[in-house]
């Protein structure tokens, strides 16, 4: 038995899909993402379920590499963010009182003072629960959307991603918590003593500061991380406070949880300071065989074409070019695409699937093991998983939006609470307080 409690997480994304390229499709999905309500509405759910937090996933662009433009992943209903996840975690923050509130932001398209000001202000008036994904992009059609011609190399992404970091908590740590003395008899403002500039020097980033949000509930936001690569991994070990990975298995999970629990000590942090979360669909049914029904049909509204345009963007690399039975073994691909490929047909690779097959596999959960069962049998999986040390919890990903949550925390979250593997209350107010006060 584990000390801790797992956590749980939600995984959104403003968009037609999460990781199931079918959810849009699925007659229970309502497609309301452009209605503020519908946001409002799970994150009250969420945080009924006590979910730690939720965030949004998010990409600057629409996906265009496949067949050379976005026909097949606009017009199909690919992976996209259609809106910007700031404003909505700050209507969600409206409606809450204790989920944490996560918005995925690229490092290598923001200055750092822009940041810092923007995920200051959200902590502010959430009341110091929001995250921030942190991720350094590798698309080019997100590239040209800031004006840039393509991307620098992963490394150099990472560079930058550290100092963008590191600035940013310069600036947010130039306030100290009393600086704010609004004194109206003495006509005292603030306490100048207590605000510094940042002087932030740095290789690739620079900002003066001081910045001009006064010191944020949480002093700076949960900084959350998702690095695979042995850079990616690195940099998580030194920032996450939570880690989202994508595994295929529990063994998978394990090794992934002891390589990255390893780098974080070896970073000078305490293993619990870092929250590793791997991502899973769970697909629930009043029996077994339902629950079976439920994923043979979810699972039937993938389309192939999709799958693969969904890949050719994640992947920089054009799927349309080649027969959709030629073998994936036999496709002549860049070394770094065909790497890509690899971890993303983990595992799969020696039933030599062909391209199509591959495609289908990706678009049914994009690596996120579906879990199937009736709550019991779901939650028997999720704490199997949790106390084999195969991680501190999950992110949580819908394939029916939203009634996938609706249907876990109303099924699901109670069964982990009899066990007393879940919280059953919020320990404070902050999403730093409910991260590290499982009993
Ligand atoms: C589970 C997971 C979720 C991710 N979510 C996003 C995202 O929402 N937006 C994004 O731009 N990149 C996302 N990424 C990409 C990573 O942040 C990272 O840039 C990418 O994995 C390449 O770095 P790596 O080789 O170190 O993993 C995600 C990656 C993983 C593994």
């Amino acid at each position: 038995m584990r000390k801790q409690q797992m956590h749980l997480m939600a995984f959104l994304l403003a968009g037609p899909t999460c990781h199931h390229h079918g959810m849009w499709r699925h007659p229970e999905t309502e497609n309301a993402f452009l209605d503020p309500a519908a946001w409002e509405h799970v994150a009250r759910v969420l945080e009924r379920g006590c979910f730690d937090a939720l965030f949004f996933a998010d990409i600057s662009s629409i996906y265009d590499a496949h067949g050379g433009g976005y026909a097949t992943h606009l017009g199909r209903g690919g992976q996209m963010g259609l809106l910007d996840p700031l404003p909505l975690i700050a209507i969600m923050s409206r409606v809450t009182q204790h989920i944490g509130l996560g918005a995925t932001i690229s490092t290598s398209f923001h200055h750092a003072y822009q940041l810092a000001r923007v995920l200051a202000t959200l902590d502010m008036i959430s009341n110091g629960r929001v995250a921030w994904n942190v991720v350094t992009s590798a698309a080019t059609s997100e590239a040209r959307n800031f004006g840039l011609t393509g991307l620098p190399d992963k490394n150099t992404r990472y560079d930058i991603a550290e100092e963008v970091l590191q600035a940013c908590c310069a600036l947010w740590d130039g306030w100290e918590p009393d600086a704010l003395v609004l004194d109206k008899k003495a006509g005292i403002f603030a306490d100048v003593d207590k605000v510094r500039y940042a002087e932030f020097e740095g290789r690739h980033v620079r900002s003066r500061g001081p910045l001009t949000v006064p010191r944020c509930p949480q002093g700076r936001p949960v900084i959350m991380q998702a690095g695979s690569s042995a850079r990616g991994r690195d940099v998580a070990a030194r920032w996450g406070e939570i880690v989202f990975t994508l595994q295929h298995s529990k063994h998978d999970m394990q090794v992934f949880y002891r390589d990255l629990k390893d780098r974080v000590v070896k970073a000078g942090r305490r293993p619990e300071e870092c929250a590793i979360l791997p991502s899973l669909d769970p697909i629930i049914g009043e029996t077994e065989s339902i629950a079976r029904e439920r994923q043979a049909y979810m699972n039937s509204l993938v389309d192939t074409e999709l799958g693969l345009a969904v890949m050719s963007g994640h992947l920089g690399a054009d799927f349309s070019r080649f027969p959709l039975d030629q073998p994936i073994t036999e496709l002549d691909l860049d070394p770094a695409v065909a790497g890509s490929m690899d971890v993303i047909v983990q595992g799969t690779k020696a039933a030599n699937l062909t391209l199509a097959e591959a495609a289908r596999h990706f678009a049914t959960s994009e690596l996120t093991p579906q879990i199937v069962g009736t709550p019991e049998s779901v939650a028997d999986q999720l704490q199997d998983m949790f106390e084999s040390e195969a991680c501190d919890g999950f992110i949580i990903t819908p394939t029916v939006f939203p009634g996938s949550f609706e249907q876990f925390t109303r099924s699901v979250v109670p069964e982990l609470q009899r066990r007393g593997i879940f919280r059953t209350a919020y320990p404070g107010t902050t999403l730093r307080d409910t991260l590290r006060m499982t009993p």
